[in-house]
């Protein structure tokens, strides 16, 4: 899918612009604080509805005004959408061609977007919630069915955990009813794991052949799900009783476990460069597209901010070699650097200085 025209007003720091995209490399240049991220983050809430630097919606609207709205058209092989998220103090609204959509969620998936934004590095370096959210998010949007299993291991879950709490004596304990939760917790929380590793196993399939490209021929990549779990899960929450009763939470299960991506069968969290953990997401978010065309026949775009930072020359350009042609991609930078000539891709570049687009 491509956005062939976006409308901001009151949006940041912009007060009026409508800009026409290239279907290939949108290249947003100018230097710092002036608007940049801004625009990248108008075309990612346009696509989902929030901001992916912010819970606070509000804080996009800009300063003094009392409202946003950003409108964009949606091309797809064969339909063109026109999408629009209004955004006051009463709330958000979205349309699309025109008409107000009664729930959010019908209004997703008409313009999908992967963003790669710095603080996309915490997937390596923060903690393992981070990257449940990640496989949580990736995995539920092309498979409805683990979206299903997860929410109802969530909500066996909080019954159990809840259950662990409310007991005052061990000894008071409901063996009969734990029975029950257990197989319950225990056949739900195997078909998510199940789910989860079938899933890593084919992104770590594409992710390799991504990466490969880009850096170094002699690095591999792998990424492993980390699991306490074992075949006879329900005998293992059953040993874990008292123990779970202790801390007052279920301790083993889907809901605690990890995944790792190692080079050279090093964990990239600990012995990998910036430059390195730069390449493993980047090319994780390579690896979601291509991934999401195979599921859906649609690229979804591509959200570059600030991408270059921290990249050798020869991985730059082994990066833009690995985005396809097909997948319209928009970029921030300060200055043109190798996209001037190594760049084979047709290309527009958009100059902003406080919130103008400078070159029109
Ligand atoms: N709600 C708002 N209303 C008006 N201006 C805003 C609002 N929110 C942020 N800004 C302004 O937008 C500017 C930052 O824009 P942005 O983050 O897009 O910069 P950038 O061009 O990406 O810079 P960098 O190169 O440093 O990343 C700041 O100067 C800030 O004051
Ligand atoms: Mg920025």
């Amino acid at each position: 899918m491509k956005l062939t025209n976006l409308k901001l007003h009151n949006f940041r720091n912009y007060e009026d612009v409508n800009l026409e995209f290239t279907e290939q490399f949108n290249v947003f240049i100018g230097e710092n604080a002036q608007g940049k991220t801004n625009l990248l983050e108008s075309i990612y809430a346009l696509g989902v509805t929030k901001s992916h630097r912010t819970n606070k919606y509000q804080q996009l609207i800009r300063f003094d005004t009392d409202a946003s709205l950003i409108q964009g058209t949606v091309e797809k092989s064969t339909t063109t959408t026109e999408l629009e998220l209004d955004l006051s103090a009463k709330g958000r609204k979205t349309k699309v061609d025109h008409l107000p959509t009664r729930k959010i969620s019908d209004y997703f998936g008409n313009l999908n977007v992967v963003l790669f934004s710095p603080e996309d590095l915490y997937l390596i370096k923060g903690g393992p919630k981070l990257r449940r959210d990640f496989l949580d998010i990736e995995l539920g949007q092309i498979n409805k069915i683990y979206l299903y299993e997860l929410m109802e291991y969530q909500k066996v879950l909080a019954s159990r955990n809840a259950y662990l709490k409310q007991i005052i004596n061990y000894a008071d304990i409901d063996e009969v009813y734990l029975e029950v939760i257990d197989e319950q917790l225990a056949k739900l929380g195997k078909q998510v794991v199940d789910l989860r590793i079938q899933f890593l196993a084919r992104l770590e399939e594409t992710l390799q052949k991504i990466y490969q490209n880009i850096a170094h021929k002699d690095e591999k990549i792998e990424v492993s799900y980390l699991t306490d779990i074992k075949d006879d899960y329900a005998a293992q929450l059953k040993a874990n009783r008292r123990q779970d009763f202790i801390k007052g939470s279920t301790q083993i299960g889907p809901h605690r476990d990890d995944l790792i991506f190692k080079i050279n069968g090093k964990d990239v969290k600990n012995f990998g460069s910036q430059g390195q953990q730069r390449t493993v997401i980047l090319s994780l978010k390579i690896a979601e597209i291509q991934l999401f065309f195979e599921e859906t026949n649609e690229y979804p775009l591509l959200l570059l901010d600030d991408v270059l930072s921290e990249l050798d020359q020869q991985r730059q350009e082994h990066i833009f070699n690995a985005i396809k042609d097909d997948v319209q991609t928009f970029i921030t930078t300060t200055d043109l650097g190798i996209l001037k000539d190594k760049l084979n891709k047709k290309y527009e570049v958009f100059e902003i200085q406080e919130g103008k687009i400078i070159n029109d």
